[in-house]
């Protein structure tokens, strides 16, 4: 975290067509593209409305700066890579798209609200194992890491999930 930079205030806030040209650019910014790197399919999930309710923009001090989602999880697909997660679990993505908001504590603050706003379902999440300041994001709001796994055209990657 910046040395002396307070925490912004962050809340979660619906996204509307006129956020969808923002989300593209952070989705090609190259901190994010490092990590998220399923570009068109998450182009296209900012196109469909029907995902629009499970999609919230991060504002940080009134200004966008990121994006949070979270998809039911497809069971046969999961257990295809070897891994058992809860039935009804929900997958939760986030990024963070302005590069100098990184490591301000806004990621995990954001993932703190759509845990409360979530906690009655399973939560789960994945990363790469080499992205350390998303497996802290994720650990500071309550999520334990819980097995290695490879995932083609991913790599190794850990699940991890919420403790409720
Ligand atoms: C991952 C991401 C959401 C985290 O949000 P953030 O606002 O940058 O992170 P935070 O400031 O909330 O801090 C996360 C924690 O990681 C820690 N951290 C940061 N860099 C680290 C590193 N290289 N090694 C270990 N821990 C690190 C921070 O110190 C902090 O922990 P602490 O409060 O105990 O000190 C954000 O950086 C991001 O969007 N990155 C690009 C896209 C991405 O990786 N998305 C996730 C794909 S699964």
């Amino acid at each position: 975290m910046t040395a002396g930079a307070p925490t912004p205030d962050v809340v979660l806030v619906p996204v509307l067509d006129g956020h969808i040209w923002r989300v593209e650019a952070w989705l090609k910014a190259d901190h994010v593209l490092r990590w998220w790197n399923d570009k068109d399919a998450a182009k296209s999930l900012l196109r469909e409305p029907a995902r629009r309710e499970r999609q919230r923009l991060i504002c940080a001090d009134g200004e966008p700066v990121g994006f949070v989602q979270w998809e039911p999880v497809d069971l046969p697909e999961w257990k295809a890579w070897g891994l058992d997660v809860p039935d009804g679990s929900l997958h939760l993505d986030v990024m963070i798209g302005v590069e100098a908001t990184c490591g301000r504590g806004v990621g995990s603050a954001a993932l703190a609200l759509l845990v409360e706003e979530l906690k009655a379902h399973p939560l789960i999440a994945t990363t790469s194992l080499s992205n350390f300041p998303c497996r802290r994001a994720f650990q500071k709001c309550g999520f334990v890491e819980t097995e290695h796994f490879y995932k083609p055209g991913a790599g190794r990657m850990v699940l991890l999930m919420h403790a409720a």
